[in-house]
C-alpha cells in the first residue's frame, strides 16, 4: 500500500518534472481556508501588466493601499523590486523575461495558496508569458490586467528617463523598441490610463475586485 502511494507519486513527479526524491509536505502544513479565515478575506492574484510607464506600479501601490484601508491583506510583487534582488541574475532576453515571469508566477502562487491578495507588476510583454503565469497560478485565482497607455505616451511621461535613453540606444531590447509588447485579446480588465487618472482607475478596479475578495457569508 505504502508502496503504491509512493510509486504512484513518483510517475506524478516525474510527470511534472520535479525529482522523484522531493515528497510535497503540503497535507501538514494548514490549509489556505484556515487563513483566508482568519485574514477575513479571500485571496487572488491581479497580474497588472503593460508598457514601463503604463501605470502599472502606481495602480499596484494604490490598490495595495486600498486593500489595507478596507482591513485585506496584500502584498505587491513589482518588476524593478524583484529584478534587484530574487532576479538579478535575469536580463531582459526572450529567455530571462521567460525565467523573470516563472519566478514571479511561482512566488504569486506561493502568496496566493497562503491567503494572501497577491498584486503583481511586470511588463509581461508577450501572450505566452501570461499563458505560463496564468498555468502557474492556476486559472482559478489568475486576473489578468492590461495596463494600457501607448508606446508614444510612455515616452512622453519618460518618469525613469529610459525611453530617451532606449532612443538614443543605451537600452538594448528595451521593450517597444527592440522587443515587441504584444496586447492582449482578452484580459480580465483593461486600465486605460490615457483615458483616466489614478483615482478613477483605482475605483474602477476596486469596483470589479472587491466582490472576489470578501469571503462568502
Ligand atoms: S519583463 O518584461 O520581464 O516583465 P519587468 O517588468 O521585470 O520586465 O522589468 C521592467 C523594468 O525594468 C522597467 O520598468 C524598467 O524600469 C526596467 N528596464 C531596464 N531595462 C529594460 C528593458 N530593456 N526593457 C524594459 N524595461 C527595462
Amino acid at each position: 500500500m505504502r508502496f503504491a502511494f509512493f510509486a504512484g507519486n513518483a510517475l506524478i513527479a516525474r510527470f511534472l518534472m520535479i525529482p522523484a526524491e522531493l515528497y510535497s509536505t503540503r497535507d501538514q502544513l494548514l490549509p489556505r481556508s484556515s487563513k483566508e479565515e482568519r485574514l477575513k478575506q479571500r485571496a487572488k492574484v491581479f497580474w497588472l501588466y503593460g508598457l514601463s510607464g503604463s501605470g502599472k506600479t502606481t495602480m499596484a501601490a494604490a490598490f495595495e493601499r486600498r486593500l489595507h484601508e478596507e482591513g485585506l491583506f496584500g502584498v505587491v510583487l513589482d518588476g524593478d523590486n524583484v529584478r534587484s534582488g530574487l532576479n538579478k541574475d535575469l536580463g531582459f532576453s526572450d529567455e530571462d523575461r521567460s525565467e523573470n515571469i516563472r519566478r514571479i508566477a511561482e512566488a504569486a502562487k506561493l502568496f496566493v495558496s497562503n491567503g494572501i491578495v497577491t498584486i503583481v507588476s511586470f511588463i509581461t510583454p508577450r501572450d505566452r508569458f501570461r499563458r505560463m503565469a496564468r498555468e502557474i497560478v492556476g486559472e482559478e485565482d489568475f486576473l489578468e490586467i492590461y495596463v494600457k497607455a501607448s508606446y508614444e505616451t510612455c515616452q512622453t511621461r519618460d518618469v525613469k528617463g529610459l525611453y530617451a535613453k532606449a532612443s538614443a540606444g543605451e537600452i538594448r531590447d528595451f521593450t517597444g523598441h527592440q522587443s515587441a509588447f504584444k496586447p492582449p485579446e482578452n484580459p480580465w480588465l483593461v486600465l486605460d490610463t490615457e483615458l483616466s487618472g489614478p483615482e478613477d482607475t483605482l475605483e474602477l478596479l476596486w469596483s470589479k475586485a472587491e466582490s472576489l475578495l470578501r469571503p462568502v457569508s
